[in-house]
């Protein structure tokens, strides 16, 4: 347990003095000083000043049983005090991961008979190159070793994570992407569509896929990665004549594809996975986040049969692996919390119940004099900050980018009880799955108000 007497400016300090953040500016934030949350329940958390928030990222697209799951931390205690650890190395393993990899080849599509555990999901990416460059060369074709992603996508933060992700101001640290990694443009209509219906620019979009392995070499090319929505990138939804397109592509040319599940698995998209509401058929499936609704770090990739076969029919061993693949204490916990989401039936009522009405708030939002185009796909939603709607395709006028309005916003979101993320001027959510029809319309109240109070403050700047 922490120290329970410290205030909040003792904790700022503390936090400036010794804890450097992930993806942020230290010295900014030391100035600033953290915003320190301390308690979480349902879809709310507290922070030590004693303010509420509407959660509506769920931590950081994971926490989507929400907060207080008390069925997750039993499984926890059970699990650490019969066994914290062992390992699954060296012909062993324990009963929750057996069980895990059991309940696992159940929830995920039927090709999935088998599964890879790792600690994230940057780890899990990691095992998808590993694997499919393993595939190949026992296929007798180790000349197949590029991997094809997008730009602005979002595939973890460890050299092969940030390689196969396409954000370039990743790569402009560190000397990436690593080699044998090539990237397409992303399915954006509102970026790159101008002109076209969604249904047309989808196509195009998955044209890229079909340019890009001719001029690569399609005997060259081993695998075509892409999250069935982005998350990080803006939740943004592709027109559904992209991934149907994507399929027919990976098909004819014999590449793998993979779906990365991080933030689309577990219900998410009002389905059990993301590529389920696409419509394709992945070789390997990359998941994280929602498997233990973040509870406790577990991670791990979903190998269909096509790959499964031949690692261990003509693989031998395997050289990869991580000390905490198959974690007893994590694959339990991840148990109770597949089960959980069973007996709630989180999953239907994301597709049937909060999903739906999520959809028609966000479409209703449309109304606002700053909102341009909205999307929203299961549990994640999107809209788009503009100066001016002109126009009648919801592209509307953009702001400068260098006023970053968006991050205008989300201070007025956190300042009035709302965890709201801005990708540029794009304002995002995905809230927990536990989440009812009536917190849905406290949801949208609230994002109704702060965009009010971000027009008047803009008003007042005379940025509008
Ligand atoms: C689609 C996707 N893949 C991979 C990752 C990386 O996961 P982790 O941060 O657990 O390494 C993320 C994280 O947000 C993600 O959204």
């Amino acid at each position: 347990m922490t120290t329970t007497t410290r205030t909040t400016a003792d904790w700022q300090a503390l936090d400036a003095a010794h804890f450097l953040h992930p993806f942020t500016d230290f010295q900014a934030l030391a100035k600033k000083g953290s915003r320190i949350i301390e308690r979480g329940e349902n879809v709310y958390l507290w922070d030590t000043d004693g303010h509420r928030l509407f959660d509506a990222m769920s931590g950081l697209w994971c926490v989507n049983v929400g907060y207080g799951q008390q069925a997750l931390i039993d499984a926890a205690t059970a699990q650490m005090t019969k066994l914290p650890f062992y390992n699954s190395f060296f012909q062993t393993t324990t009963p929750p991961a057996v069980e895990l990899a059991e309940l696992l080849a159940e929830v995920t599509p039927p090709q999935f008979k088998h599964v890879f555990f790792a600690g994230s999901g940057s780890e899990g990416n990691d095992t998808v190159i590993r694997m499919v460059r393993r595939y190949w060369d026992l296929k007798g074709q180790p000349e197949r070793q590029v991997i094809l992603s997008r730009w602005n996508g979002y595939h973890g933060s460890t050299m092969a994570g940030a390689s196969l992700g396409g954000m370039k101001y990743m790569h402009a640290q560190g000397g990436l992407p690593i080699p044998g990694i090539d990237h397409i443009d992303q399915p954006h209509w509102l970026e790159h569509g101008a002109g076209m219906t969604r249904d047309e620019f989808g196509l195009k979009a998955a044209g890229w896929l079909e340019q890009k392995i001719l001029e690569v070499g399609p005997d060259k090319v081993a695998a075509f990665i892409g999250e069935p929505v982005q998350g990080a990138g803006g939740v943004i939804v592709p027109p559904a004549t992209y991934w149907p397109e994507i399929q027919r592509i990976c098909d004819q040319y014999g590449i793998l594809l993979v779906s990365d599940e991080v933030i689309t698995g577990f219900g998410r998209t009002g389905n059990w996975f993301g590529c389920e509401t696409m419509g394709t058929r992945p070789d390997l499936m990359t998941f994280a986040k929602g498997v233990t609704s973040g509870y406790v770090p577990l991670g791990g990739v979903m190998v269909g049969e096509r790959v499964a076969k031949v690692l261990i029919e003509q693989g031998g061993e395997f050289e990869h692996g991580y000390t905490y693949s198959g974690h007893p204490v994590a694959c339990a916990v991840a148990l109770a919390n597949i089960r959980l989401m069973r007996e709630q039936r989180l999953v239907e009522r994301v597709r049937d119940e909060t999903g739906p009405r999520l959809a028609a708030v966000f479409e209703s939002l449309r109304d606002h004099p700053l909102v341009g185009e909205t999307q929203s796909c299961g549990l994640m939603a999107a809209l788009q900050l503009v100066r001016a709607k002109d126009g009648t395709d919801g592209r509307g006028t953009p702001f400068d980018p260098a006023l970053e309005v968006g991050m205008v916003c989300r201070g007025h979101c956190f300042g009035n009880g709302l965890v709201m993320r801005a990708v540029g001027d794009r304002m995002i959510i995905a809230p927990p799955l536990v989440m009812t029809v009536e917190q849905v319309d406290e949801l949208a109240g609230l994002i109704r108000l702060c965009l009010d109070l971000t027009l008047a403050d803009l008003q007042a700047r005379g940025w509008v």
